[in-house]
């Protein structure tokens, strides 16, 4: 027995990296995994690889409308909605003295605004004792250069999961965020311009961990799937960090 039987539980951003490989997990789990994200071509091959276990529906997080479409989804299977992986975000580098409107409008809009309608539409589907799990970052602990505006989306998302386990207690629905440190996902090589940077920077944050590696998505997953299960039942309103001791020694 799968530590999610029966259970339905949704991936936004299940198309690749993290999002993927939590969606694998949560089906491997016993869950049947709605997942979405703006690419059909990724949502597809996720599907091919998870099975008759996933359900994708494309769409963008920031707009509401495809919010009420996936929703109305993932309703109309009629079991409601067991656990919410709200883990979809973009990032990029940009330096304070070059932040753009489009830039901060862009990342506030899909990372802050786009996860509080995920999980607010998603409230009248969640069943009592669902879990919610917010995708964080250690950036939130440190002042990387470059990063403020990003770092600023994921303070926000760390805030969110504190007041949202307050206002969501008493319907027994947990609350938490997960905090991966540097994880090696298509994402993450493309805050590089080119594969060249993209190979020095995965090294040179590997040297930064005191584990001595960037995390695989696999190991965001594992937690995810802690988050989701009862096996974390005692666990709301948290941030787990999963970062190999970054943001911890
Ligand atoms: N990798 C790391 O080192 C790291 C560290 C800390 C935290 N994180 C967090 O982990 C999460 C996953 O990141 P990742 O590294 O796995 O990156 P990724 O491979 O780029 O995955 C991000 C996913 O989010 C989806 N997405 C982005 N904007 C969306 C939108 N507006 N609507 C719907 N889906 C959207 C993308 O699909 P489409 O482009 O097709 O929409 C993509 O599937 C993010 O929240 C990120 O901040 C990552």
């Amino acid at each position: 027995m799968g530590l999610l039987e029966g259970k339905t539980a949704l991936v936004t951003g299940g198309g690749s990296g993290i999002g993927l490989a939590s969606a694998v997990r949560l089906a491997a789990e016993g869950a049947h995994v709605f997942i979405t994200g703006r690419r059909k071509t990724e949502l597809d091959a996720a599907v091919e690889a998870i099975g008759s276990a996933a359900t994708a529906v494309i769409g963008d997080i920031s707009d509401l409308a495809d919010l009420d479409r996936l929703y109305e989804t993932i309703r109309s299977r009629g079991r409601g909605l067991d656990v919410l992986f709200a883990n979809a975000s973009v990032a990029e580098f940009v330096p304070l003295e070059q932040v753009t409107e489009e830039h901060f409008d862009t990342l506030f809009g899909i990372n802050a605004r786009g996860t509080l309608f995920t999980v607010q539409k998603a409230l009248p589907l969640l069943n009592d004792g669902a879990s919610v799990i917010l995708n964080g970052s250690t950036n939130v602990d440190v002042g990387a250069e470059a990063f403020g505006v990003y770092a600023a989306t994921k303070a926000a998302t760390r805030s969110f999961a504190r007041t949202w386990a307050n206002e969501l207690k008493g319907r027994g629905i947990r609350v938490n965020t997960v905090t991966p440190g540097p994880t090696d996902t298509p994402g993450l090589s493309g805050l590089a311009p080119d594969s060249e940077q993209a190979a020095g920077l995965r090294r040179h944050l590997a040297t930064q961990v005191p584990l001595g590696r960037l995390g695989r998505p696999e190991e965001i997953a594992a937690a995810v799937a802690f988050l989701a299960s009862e096996q974390s039942s005692f666990i709301t309103g948290s941030s787990l960090y999963v970062d190999g001791g970054l943001n911890q020694i």
